[in-house]
């Protein structure tokens, strides 16, 4: 049974699912399985976009071949060159050993720093606006450095209106028989995998999505093709509206995301009650995460997602609880900025994780608002420190 399905008269999807794979990129738990795309273009040439990771080999060749339908494959299009796209590039050329690949200069100094040898001969190097004609279909290329590596280049079939759009738009997840996202509740099922993925992969490179979504403003697009994820033909402003936000670090909802720590089940106890102070206060839409038990992945998620957050941590070594330190972290690198934070701190003997969570807000987060009334708990919740 061959992954192939018709994206459009001419275009064709061949995915392969990874359901084996535990953490994406080695750090990112996909429970829900990713799949790698790749799309064949059949005109009178044929032109394939992107290739898969090297773990489903295999299956990509053979679903690429039953595409193919007899015929031979004249260009491969690299868009992008993490080896999950790329891997298999070596494989197309072994097998196909006639194939032009399309690039840019960065890309064919990463294949080959990546160990593909290629001859001159078979790559045909494009700039910023070269465009090549297929047949039917003319490809236009527009670069889109650091969404998510600096060789990106994004293809828009001037013809139909579909953009093959490289990592923007995709999401962690696996295909069932849906291809497109209005086959799916999109805003139930997939949104959280879709932020999970951007947030934490190039949720970094805000400014570099939103020089993308301008170019993308200027064009006619019908559809978005990506390398992860269903493919988009219809509510593209869906999508478009939260990488605005994501990019502009613009939280999506108003609403509070409450991460705590708790050694013995005190500072958990204070967390309770807070969260129901909060509901009595008319505040419903509150996320409440345990960091003992949650990935760090989705604390980013959800940092991203919602206005407010708020930390409670007890004191450990004269400092934060360890696995806050991860989340923070992750935050800075990530670039994250304007939101609202609460601190709960807890300590029996020496309290000090509220001042340094002030501190690290404070100076190595950007543009965040630290509100002075910080809850202290010392060892456990009473009625007399309640209030
Ligand atoms: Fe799935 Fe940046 O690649």
């Amino acid at each position: 049974m061959h992954n192939v399905r018709k994206v459009t008269e001419d275009i064709y999807w061949i995915g392969v699912n990874d359901e084996g794979l535990e953490l994406f990129e080695e750090f990112l738990p996909i429970p829900e399985g990713v799949a790698y795309n790749s799309y064949l273009l059949k005109d009178e040439k044929t032109v394939l976009f992107d290739t898969a990771d090297i773990r489903v080999v295999d299956e990509f060749l053979a679903s690429l071949k039953y595409a193919l339908d007899g015929r031979t494959l004249d260009y491969l299009v690299v868009q992008h060159m993490e080896p999950d796209h790329s891997c298999c590039i070596k494989h197309i050329l072994e097998v196909y050993p006639d194939v032009t690949v399309i690039g840019n200069e960065k890309t064919f100094l990463l294949m080959r720093q990546f160990g593909v040898e290629i001859e001159n001969e078979s790559i045909k190097e494009v700039v910023e606006g070269d465009s090549m004609t297929f047949g039917k279909h003319t490809i236009a290329w527009a670069f889109a450095p650091m969404v998510h590596w600096p060789e990106v280049m994004v293809s828009f079939d001037v013809t139909n209106g579909v953009l093959f759009s490289a990592d923007a738009f995709g999401s962690f997840g696996k295909f069932g028989k849906e291809l497109f996202t209005d086959e799916v509740d999109y805003d139930k099922d997939w949104i959280e995998q879709a932020r999970r993925y951007f947030t934490n992969i190039v949720g970094k490179y805000g400014p570099h999505v939103q020089s993308i979504l301008t170019k993308a403003g200027t064009l006619p697009i019908k559809m978005f093709l990506p390398l992860h994820g269903l493919v988009w033909r219809e509510n593209l402003g869906y999508i478009l509206d939260k990488y605005n936000k994501w990019s502009t670090y613009e939280p999506e909802e108003n609403g509070v995301l409450i991460v705590y720590a708790s050694m013995y089940g005190n500072t958990e106890k204070a967390v309770e009650v807070f969260e129901n102070r909060l509901r009595e206060k008319g505040v419903t839409n509150i996320a409440t995460y345990n960091i003992s038990n949650t990935d760090t992945s989705y604390l980013i998620s959800e940092t991203f997602r919602l206005s407010h957050v708020v930390i409670a941590s007890p004191t450990y070594n004269l400092n934060i609880f360890p696995l806050l330190h991860q989340y923070l972290m992750r935050l800075k690198t990530l670039n994250l900025q304007n939101r609202t934070f609460g601190i709960i701190e807890n300590g029996s003997w020496a309290p000090k994780a509220g001042d340094i969570l002030h501190e690290f807000l404070d100076k190595e987060l950007k543009e965040m608002t630290i509100l002075d009334d910080r809850v202290e708990i010392v060892s456990a919740l009473n009625e007399n420190n309640e209030a």
